[in-house]
């Protein structure tokens, strides 16, 4: 039976072109002879196209976004300090809004330490989890103010917002995540001292965990969990926590697994009501824009959790196999760009 897709492609800005050129080579190739075929439509947003047009995200943008499958975005930013860009927020603008528009409340960073990869953990271990971080609530929501601003005595509050609905339905995502892993889910927060949001994330887990009895539950302090993550990480399956937790415990979890280079991220909306969102968790990279010096791997993987994302769990697994003997092979002289992802693509279309 032959499967359509749409997928809507956000190169972006700097290296964001270069790796998802190299994504889309790799999806070229697990769809080769095969009834899944995948549409692209590009859209040209980012700090370039802010620069030129003085548009971040506009409602035909997101309107012509949402009518997709999903989408799949490079990176998007400019280089840091330029004056055309002084007013321009890209980063609330374009990505946060479009996280909370399509509701993507589930935020989901998967972290290997993949074999041939240095960590900066002296042992490691066989680290393999995922964080599923709450994408649409907790203190990113903008509830709060300023007022006497730039006096003595200034007021600055930043409310959390935490709700019933919002919790439990990304808890629930989170323990549906570990029945198809190894079945442990830790839950993070601070229930000791955040004793109101913290309260109503244990009734909620506590709830949820008895629909889940094959699945093992535990709970760390945010803090403790930042040990852990350090000095076992290979102890963690799956974490769920908070949207400011998540954002931290997030790019501590890119770092042990060694490599900007290798970290993907999705931006979930688990029911389909809207496209979710796949990306690398880095950014644009000015430093090395245009050099085909950037790692297209973290893209790459990225378009993986995407395909699983759309029932594609076989072209997912492909990618992923590919990727996997791609990085153990890895050594001698460094690669381009380009060169990386025919690697990659070579290894999908034939994995010898
Ligand atoms: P960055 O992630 O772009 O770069 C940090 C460092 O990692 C740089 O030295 C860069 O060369 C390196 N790096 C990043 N990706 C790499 C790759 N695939 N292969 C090899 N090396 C890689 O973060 P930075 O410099 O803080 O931000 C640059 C721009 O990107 C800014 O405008 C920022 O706002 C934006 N940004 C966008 C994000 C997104 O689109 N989701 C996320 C983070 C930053
Ligand atoms: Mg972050």
């Amino acid at each position: 039976m032959s499967r359509e897709f749409s997928l809507a492609v956000v190169a972006g800005d700097g290296i964001g072109p270069e790796v998802t050129a190299e994504a889309l080579k790799v999806l070229d190739a697990v769809t080769a002879g095969s009834p899944v075929s995948i549409r692209t439509t590009e859209y040209a947003l980012g700090a370039g196209r802010y620069i030129e047009t003085g548009d971040v995200l506009t409602d035909e943008d997101l309107a012509a976004l949402t009518g997709h499958d999903a989408i799949l975005l490079g990176a998007v930013g400019g280089v840091p300090g330029d004056p055309r860009l002084a007013a321009a927020n890209i980063e609330r603008g374009l990505l946060l809004r479009l996280r909370f528009s399509l509701d993507h409340y589930a935020n989901v960073r998967p972290t290997r330490v993949y074999p041939g990869v240095a960590s900066p953990l002296a042992d490691a271990g066989d680290v393999d989890f995922v964080v599923v971080r709450e994408g649409t609530e907790g203190p990113y929501v903008g509830n709060g103010g300023t007022i006497r601003q730039g006096t003595p005595h200034e007021v600055a509050n930043e409310l959390s917002v935490n709700t019933a609905y919002g919790v439990e339905r990304v808890v629930r995502y989170a323990f549906e995540t570990a029945t198809r892993r190894r079945n442990r889910l830790t839950w993070v927060h601070k229930t000791n001292v955040l004793t109101n949001a913290g309260a109503l994330w244990r009734r909620i887990v506590d709830a949820v965990s008895a629909e889940y009895p094959g699945v093992a539950v535990d709970y760390l302090h945010v803090d403790a969990a930042t040990i852990f993550l350090v000095t076992d990480p290979a102890r963690f399956d799956v974490i769920v926590t908070d949207n400011l937790f998540g954002d931290i415990l997030t790019d501590l979890a890119g770092a042990i697994s060694g490599g900007i280079g290798l970290a993907a991220s999705g931006n979930i909306n688990p029911d389909g009501a809207f496209p979710s969102m796949f990306e690398p968790v880095h950014g644009s990279a000015p430093d090395i824009a245009g050099q085909q010096k950037a790692d297209p791997t973290a893209s790459i993987l990225s378009l993986a959790l995407m395909l699983d994302h759309l029932g594609l769990a076989d072209e997912a697994k492909r990618v992923t196999d590919a990727v996997t003997t791609d990085i153990a092979r890895r050594q001698g002289a460094p690669r381009t760009t380009s060169q990386i992802g025919d690697a990659i693509a070579a290894l999908v279309s034939d994995p010898a």
